[in-house]
C-alpha cells in the first residue's frame, strides 16, 4: 500500500505484540476484551498528538513558571456497535471527559453492505472533535457510513477513524471518499477473503469480545 497522507500506521512494539494475543485463535474472551482495550488506549495516545495547547502560569513549590496545558478542546469518542464499544474504555482511561456518540451498524451477511439500526448522538456532537473506534476495516463500509452520518445529519466537521487492523480495501475506500479524515490502524494486512473478512486479520472481533460464538 503506498503512502498516503492521513493514514497512519502505529506500528509501536507494544501494539505489534499485543495484536499478536488479538490474533491468536487460542486467545479467550476475557483476554481478548483486555487486550482490545489497552490497544485502544496505546493508540490514543498516538491519535490525540495533534491536540492543541495553550500557555499556562503555574507556582510550583519552588517557583512560577509558565507552561503547555490542554485547551479543553471538545472532544466526542463515537464507538461502531458492537465491536467498537470494546475500546470506549481504554480511550477513557485517557481522556475520561470525552462525551459518548453510538452508532449500531452490522454488515449485511449477502452483501456486506452497512446497515444502521441505531444512532444517539451528545447534544453539542456538531461543535466536537470525533473519533469513530471500531477495531475492524474491512471493505470500508461500515466507517463510511458513520462517517456520512456524523457529517451530513450531525454537521461534525473534524474526524478522525481509529481500527486496530485495516485491510488496504477498506483503507482505500475510506481515504478515496473522505480524504480529510485521519485514519489511525495498527496493521494492514494482506486482503479480504470471499466473505469480506480481513485475511489474516483475528476473526470476527464483536463475536470475540462479546463471546457470541
Ligand atoms: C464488523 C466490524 C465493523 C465492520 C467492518 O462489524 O466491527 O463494524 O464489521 O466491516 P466493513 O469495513 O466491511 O464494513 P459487524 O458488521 O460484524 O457487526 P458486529 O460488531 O455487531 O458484530
Ligand atoms: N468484521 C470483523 O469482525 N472481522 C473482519 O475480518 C471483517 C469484518
Amino acid at each position: 500500500m503506498e503512502n498516503m497522507e492521513n493514514v497512519h500506521v502505529l506500528d509501536h512494539p507494544l501494539l505489534q505484540h499485543k495484536l499478536c494475543i488479538l490474533r491468536d485463535e487460542k486467545t479467550g474472551v476475557k483476554d481478548f476484551r483486555e487486550v482490545v482495550s489497552e490497544i485502544a488506549t496505546l493508540m490514543c495516545y498516538e491519535a490525540t498528538r495533534d491536540l492543541p495547547l495553550e500557555n499556562v502560569t503555574i507556582k510550583t513549590p519552588v517557583a512560577t513558571g509558565t507552561f503547555k496545558a490542554l485547551t479543553g478542546k471538545k472532544l466526542a469518542i463515537v464507538p461502531v456497535l458492537r465491536a467498537g464499544l470494546g475500546m470506549v474504555d481504554g480511550i477513557l482511561t485517557l481522556i475520561p471527559s470525552a462525551k459518548v456518540g453510538h452508532i449500531g451498524l452490522y454488515r449485511d451477511p449477502e452483501t456486506h453492505e452497512p446497515v444502521e439500526y441505531y444512532c444517539k448522538m451528545p447534544a453539542d456532537i456538531a461543535e466536537r472533535d470525533v473519533i469513530i473506534l471500531d477495531p475492524m476495516l474491512a471493505t470500508g463500509g461500515s466507517a463510511t457510513a458513520a462517517i456520512e452520518l456524523l457529517k451530513k445529519k450531525y454537521g461534525v466537521k473534524h474526524i478522525k477513524l481509529m481500527n486496530i487492523i485495516a485491510a488496504p480495501e477498506g483503507i482505500q475506500r475510506v481515504h478515496g471518499d473522505h480524504p480529510d479524515v485521519e485514519i489511525y490502524v495498527a496493521a494492514v494486512d494482506e486482503k479480504l477473503n470471499e466473505n469480506a473478512y480481513i485475511v489474516p486479520g483475528l476473526g470476527d472481533a464483536g463475536d470475540r469480545i462479546f463471546g457470541t460464538k
